[in-house]
């Protein structure tokens, strides 16, 4: 039987990791895979994250199954970090389910709306973040772009984008980084968000906010600052939420997808329907992420030793950024500025896909196909060498 199936081509991202390993340059530099690297270019597991998975361990008697919307009291203590503190005053509101990382809330988000009205066209920026398109086509939904990312000037191409959200039908649903947008680290402005919710509300559009970073752009709040704006301009919404990146719980599979409702019915309604959509899907998600985050978030000791922890990770990546840009600058006498603006753990470096080859094969710095680049693969003591290499590229 298997014998019909046609060979995978082989995954850009992970193809460049592949590479990378081989390279035995001792100066390799990897700006390729999208995860949070540490001064010594470790992915490291956060201080209360191994404390709360030692506590579990000690405390936990059973590990029968809980149910297909996952730990409740995780559910609540993320859409509470997301939604702030009074859940934008509609708690009662919002129907939540653990799902197995954020691709799994985007799944099972996709699967409720295809439930709901079969078919809909969903919009997502271009670019996008690469699996958003096979993850939501998959559920049924239909998969198009809306404008986003000028990379000329390296900014949001504004005015096509709200132009072209004013001509979308009633009821589609649209895509949205809520903050360090992937691919391109280039988020929308308060003031931008503020116009773009305006225009989902009057034309009655259902926003689908990804916050896969949190914490990594500015801080908690003001990167969940697009999520509880949103809250407020629109009746139904639905967010993303991974705790891949900002716990450290990658291979963990921890996430949530919080379903916002025109009132407490409907949430109910919708709350029945991730369960179900759930058990057809994977049955129940995997626990332990979820049991150590909720311990994490409801330890006053242990939050606080997290968020520390977090902002020196955002810390660290907006210090590289602007080392990365100072030095860009210098070295190819253009202007970088624009990598010190953006948000989160991506840029993307104006080069063509024969300059990236170049700059892998002369270099040995490998990054993305289209010229993405994981900041947090950058440091102190490659910055000048990773600068003068790109220069050299730019201008071969
Ligand atoms: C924009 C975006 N959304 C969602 C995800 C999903 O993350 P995960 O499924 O690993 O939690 C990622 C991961 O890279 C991402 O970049």
């Amino acid at each position: 039987m298997f014998e019909t199936l046609t060979r995978v081509p082989v995954d850009p991202i992970l193809g460049v990791s592949a590479a990378f390993q081989k390279d035995t340059s001792e100066t390799k530099i990897d700006l390729g895979v999208g995860v949070y690297k540490d001064e010594a270019g470790k992915t490291p597991v956060p201080r209360a994250v191994k404390r709360a998975e030692q506590d579990l361990i000690a405390a936990q008697t059973s590990k029968t199954y809980l149910s297909p919307i996952g730990n409740p009291g995780f559910n609540l203590q993320v859409a509470e970090l997301t939604f702030g503190s009074d859940f934008g005053g509609r708690k009662a509101d919002l129907a939540l389910a653990q799902a197995p990382g954020g691709s799994g809330a985007l799944r099972l988000g996709a699967e409720l709306i295809n439930a709901a009205r079969p078919g809909s066209t969903v919009y997502v920026s271009d670019p996008t973040w690469a699996n958003h398109i096979p993850l939501l086509g998959s559920a049924g939904l239909k998969v198009e772009k809306y404008p986003y990312y000028d990379p000329i000037n390296n900014t949001v191409r504004f005015e096509p984008m709200l132009d072209a959200l004013e001509q979308l039908a009633a009821g589609s649903v649209i895509v949205l980084h809520a903050c360090c947008h992937n691919p391109t680290g280039q988020d929308l402005s308060p003031e931008q968000w503020a116009a773009v919710a305006d225009v989902l509300a009057r034309r009655r559009l259902l926003p689908f906010l990804d916050m896969a970073y949190q914490g990594l752009g500015e801080d908690l709040d003001r990167d969940a600052a697009s999520i509880r704006l949103m809250a407020k301009a629109v009746p139904e919404m639905l967010v993303a939420v991974s705790c891949s990146k900002n716990f450290g719980l990658y291979r963990e599979r921890t996430g949530l997808i919080a379903v916002l409702n025109a009132g407490h019915e409907a949430a109910s309604l919708a709350t029945g329907q991730l369960g179900r959509l759930a058990r057809t899907l994977w049955s129940m998600p995997p626990d332990h992420g979820a049991a150590v985050v909720d311990r994490v978030l409801s330890s006053p000791e242990l939050r606080q030793d997290w968020m520390t922890e977090l902002r020196h990770m955002a810390n660290r990546i907006n210090s590289l950024r602007t080392q990365l840009a100072d030095r860009l600058t210098a070295s190819t006498g253009r202007d970088f500025a624009w990598v010190k603006q953006q948000r989160g753990m991506f840029s993307r470096l104006p080069l063509s896909a024969e300059q990236v080859v170049a700059a892998r094969e002369q270099h040995h710095i490998y990054m993305a196909p289209d010229g993405r680049i994981n900041i947090a693969g950058v440091s102190p003591s490659n910055v000048e060498r990773l600068a003068e290499s790109l220069a050299m590229v730019m201008q071969g």
